[in-house]
């Protein structure tokens, strides 16, 4: 990174009390991020995600390493290129998928398919259906009428049941579509016994970047009166699975894995052993190991306002930021900062992505890096106006 000094990093920009210890740790590895994208910026040709298979690796190895008991099924969501994929396998990973082609990616891979976790509360009968030929048998329901589909299907399928948690204190929380209340749960189980079909586990869904220990502690409690539930109905659950949320490191006020495994780990001292505890990284696997470089297209003052424009935004895979989701962008340009809105290159007025502070004396062609974003990235972008989605690539 010798050829480009960044601005002072932009840590900043997410308002920060933290401690500079662990300000610094998440400081570095951002620094690291950036750095590894020399080459590509050196010969950039449009907007890229620089995604490190060290990284990638050493991201499953600390998850498995902070929680031992607990089967790490990667969200393939979270990024579903193919050589990520191998590459998680290769780690010992196993699966979580949502869709037909989720698992038809599976498929490619060469897993065992019975160890794939179908966790999209909704499917539709098409998916329940390639799922079931190709030997899925885990699947997740929320609601009566899943259950209904499911069995006219599968019958001898193993549901697990995704109970509503708290989402507070998760950037990107995903409560209110998904997850049974109690009285939703008691639903479930008499559909389920209606239907002489299995539920064989609990699981739920803190929220994606969640900072809040305790919704896992909660939920792990919640999911153990369930199962006293479900054994009082005839049934054996043999499943809990803690879903996704693991943070990334922005400010380095966020808990790390191993605070969160300390509490996690401690709570999993209540479930007995006969129970297989999994969960299903996503954000945590992936996105740390992605930095984006972007270019800037355009300058322009608007009254008193200083607007930059990028070559990719909200539709080329930036919609996270849009929404508010913490984010860092830096330049590879020195010099006074100053508040841009920062704007994507659509002619669309959603593709705004906030304000964020980048030197005064920007210029177009700069480049700028955002890292973080080896998750939701790639997957969500589109050819909107005919501008590139950005491309991914490997390196070391
Ligand atoms: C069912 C399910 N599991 C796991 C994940 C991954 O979550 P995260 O990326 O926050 O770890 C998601 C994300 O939406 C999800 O919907």
């Amino acid at each position: 990174m010798s050829r480009y000094f960044m601005t002072e990093l932009a840590v900043r920009q997410c308002e920060t009390s933290v401690p500079d210890s662990r300000r610094l740790m998440a400081e570095n590895a951002i620094r690291k991020q950036i750095a590894r994208c020399s080459p590509q910026a050196g010969k950039y040709s449009g907007p890229v995600l620089v995604m490190s298979e060290e990284r990638l690796r050493q991201n499953v190895r600390s998850f498995m390493a902070a929680m031992p008991r607990v089967r790490p099924h990667f969200a393939v969501k979270a990024n579903p290129d193919a050589e990520i994929l191998r590459i998680f396998k290769e780690e010992g990973t196993y699966f979580e998928i949502a869709s037909i082609a989720e698992l038809d990616a599976m498929l490619e891979l060469g897993v065992d398919i019975e160890t794939v976790f179908y966790s999209n509360p909704i499917k539709s009968p098409a998916a329940i259906k390639h799922a079931a030929v190709h030997g899925v048998v885990w699947f997740a329901v929320d609601t009566p009428e899943e259950i209904i589909k499911i069995a006219a299907i599968k019958q001898d399928a193993k549901l697990y049941l995704r109970i509503e948690v708290s989402n507070e204190g998760s950037a990107w929380p995903l409560a209110g579509k998904f997850g049974a209340s109690a009285t939703g749960v008691d639903a479930l189980i008499e559909m389920a016994k209606k239907q002489a079909v299995q539920i064989a586990g609990v699981t739920f869904h803190v929220g994606s970047q969640c900072t809040n220990v305790n919704n896992w502690v909660e939920g792990i409690r919640s999911a153990k009166r369930i199962f006293e539930k479900l054994h009082d109905n005839g049934f054996a659950p043999e499943l809990l699975n803690l879903g996704g949320g693991y943070p990334l490191q922005f400010t380095g006020d966020e808990p790390t894995i191993d605070e969160i495994a300390l509490e996690i780990n401690e709570a999993l001292l209540s479930i007995p052993d006969s129970i297989q505890i999994m969960a299903e990284p996503g954000r945590y696997f992936v996105g740390s190991a992605g930095c984006l470089i972007s270019q800037v297209v355009g300058l322009a003052t608007r009254d008193d306002q200083r607007w930059l424009y990028l070559d990719t935004g909200v539709y080329g895979g930036l919609m996270e930021l849009a929404e508010g989701f913490p984010s860092i962008m830096v330049s590879q340009r020195t010099g006074e900062a100053e508040i841009w809105t920062i704007a994507g290159p659509t002619c669309d007025s959603i593709d705004v992505l906030g304000k964020y502070s980048l030197p005064r004396n920007t210029e177009v062609e700069d480049l700028i890096f955002i890292p973080n974003l080896g998750a939701y990235c790639t997957p969500c972008a589109s050819t909107f106006n005919g501008f590139p989605a950005p491309r991914m690539t490997m390196v070391g």
